[in-house]
């Protein structure tokens, strides 16, 4: 038994590469690919180069406060603000999948109300605070911090503390200042506000203070050197962060202090807003991309979010879904009756099982519903947001596509054509970036922007 094992695994590896090296896909692009999908819906892709990618607001006021790289640049979200600041003179923005805050952030700086909604509660705590702390005093969050005491330890989470995450003198002082700031008073609603910026600083330290990175996935940084006393370095540091900012929130920002941004803990799917929206920026999960509950276990563990890796998955279960959801949700999915679909849908499930069949060997068999419970969860979302769309409000969607199985499927466009269902028309579809397919390396792939308009009040009353 143990000497098959080895062979079992190389001849999946084998076909693997087999099956990726006569990819009929092989030099491809979505270009050619989405020819057919583009005629249909009587549109063409326009290039509109820009950074779209969190990476960018890693010096950029608030934003850095936590930087959580699966989100959108502050830039972008700026262009499509200054784009529209003319035809909507205060715009109520809404951002379904708000992540990090990103959209609510930049909004706010705007002068702009907002609403958010996020799954991943350690997300949501972020998102809020970004948003609704700017009145914090900088110098009594500084004096809070200072008088933290050092000796007192608060344990890592069990599942947290193997050396491959934390090297040991590293680990102590993170149980020290975590310690400490549980020792911080929140006996009032203001010094319970300054504890969990406080909070927030420690977790958007502890990637810095560990042996990973996150690129962004989250894997192992062979060679990373962390000093034992990384912790209070970072610590401080990033409290001085948050101290310089806020002093100039209050100084140049000090109008839009008190302007409504709300970051729910809810579900997109589901929620039913009360106000009405003039925008609606935002990008949804990537169908076969990051896993945004995994991707921040660390964090999630130290602010006690979670309790390990079971906890974990049942909150990424309840999201829009990846490609690494439990085959019992799939299971489910595939069992009930009231799923939303259209001819592409259809197709590109037909093909990616016959594939799948032919290949002999793929990561997951019930990548056809994975598939097509993303375009039902998208559909919810869409459905329920665009009732809370004003007329002529937008729709801005940033998503990229997919090769699944060698079958190219054209999220962007999916989703534009899923907009045209509930009424919304097409605007403009616009190209941010290249990519390229994780499994066939030359296969070029895209990032869009989808806009979508509101002409008439049928957004209020089309659907399934
Ligand atoms: C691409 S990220 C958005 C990043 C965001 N633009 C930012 O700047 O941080 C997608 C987010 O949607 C969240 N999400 C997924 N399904 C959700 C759902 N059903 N309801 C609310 N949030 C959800 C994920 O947790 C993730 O944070």
């Amino acid at each position: 038994m143990q000497l098959d094992l080895p062979f079992i695994k190389n001849e999946a590896t084998d076909i693997r590469r087999f099956n990726i090296l006569s990819s009929p896909k092989l030099g491809g692009s979505c270009d050619i690919d989405s020819k057919r999908y583009l005629r249909e819906l009587g549109i063409d892709i326009v290039e509109r180069k820009q950074p779209i990618q969190f990476t960018s607001n890693f010096g950029e006021h608030v934003h850095r406060w936590a930087p959580y790289i699966q989100g959108f640049s502050a830039l972008f979200v700026q262009s499509i603000l200054d784009q529209y600041k003319k035809e909507y003179k205060a715009p109520v923005i809404l951002d379904p999948f708000s992540g990090c805050g990103t959209v609510l952030v930049q909004s706010k700086l705007n002068g702009y109300k907002s609403v958010g909604t996020e799954l991943n509660p350690l997300l949501q705590f972020v998102a809020n605070l970004k948003v609704n702390s700017w009145d914090i005093n900088p110098t009594l969050l500084f004096e809070s911090y200072s008088s933290i005491p050092h000796n007192i330890k608060t344990p890592a989470p069990d599942f947290l503390k193997s050396e491959n995450q934390f090297n040991k003198g590293v680990l102590k002082n993170l149980e020290l200042l975590k310690g400490g700031i549980d020792l911080l008073p929140a006996k009032t609603r203001k010094l319970a506000r300054i504890k969990n910026l406080i909070l927030l600083a420690f977790s958007s330290i502890l990637i810095d203070c560990s042996n990973l990175k996150r690129t962004p996935c989250l894997g192992y940084w062979k060679n990373k050197q962390v000093p034992d006393n990384a912790p209070w370095i970072l610590m401080r540091q990033k409290i001085k962060d948050i101290c310089h900012d806020l002093s100039i929130l209050q100084r140049i920002y000090k109008d839009y202090i008190h302007i409504q941004s709300k970051v729910l803990l809810a579900d997109a799917m589901e929620y039913r807003h009360e106000d009405i929206f003039n925008l609606i920026i935002t990008s949804p999960p990537y169908m076969n991309g990051l896993d945004y509950v995994m991707n921040y276990k660390i964090e999630m563990g130290w602010l006690g979010f979670t309790r390990g890796t079971k906890d974990a998955k049942k909150v990424k279960d309840s999201l829009v879904v990846c490609d690494n959801v439990s085959k019992g949700l799939i299971k489910t999915f595939t069992q009930s009756n009231s799923k939303y679909t259209n001819p592409w849908i259809d197709e590109i499930k037909e093909h990616i099982e016959t594939n799948i069949k032919r290949r002999g060997n793929y990561r997951r068999s019930d990548m056809p519903n994975i598939v097509h419970k993303y375009f039902d969860d998208m559909y919810k979302v869409m459905k329920i947001v665009t009732k809370s769309l004003e007329r002529k409000g937008r729709f801005i969607l940033v998503v990229g596509d997919s090769l699944i199985a060698d079958v190219y499927v054209p999220t962007d466009l999916i989703l534009a054509k899923i907009g045209v269902d509930l009424g919304l028309f097409i605007e403009k579809i616009e190209k941010a970036r290249n990519r390229h397919s994780g499994q066939v390396r030359n296969y070029r792939l895209r990032e869009t922007i989808v806009t979508l308009k509101k002409e008439t009040e049928k957004g209020n009353t089309n659907g399934r």
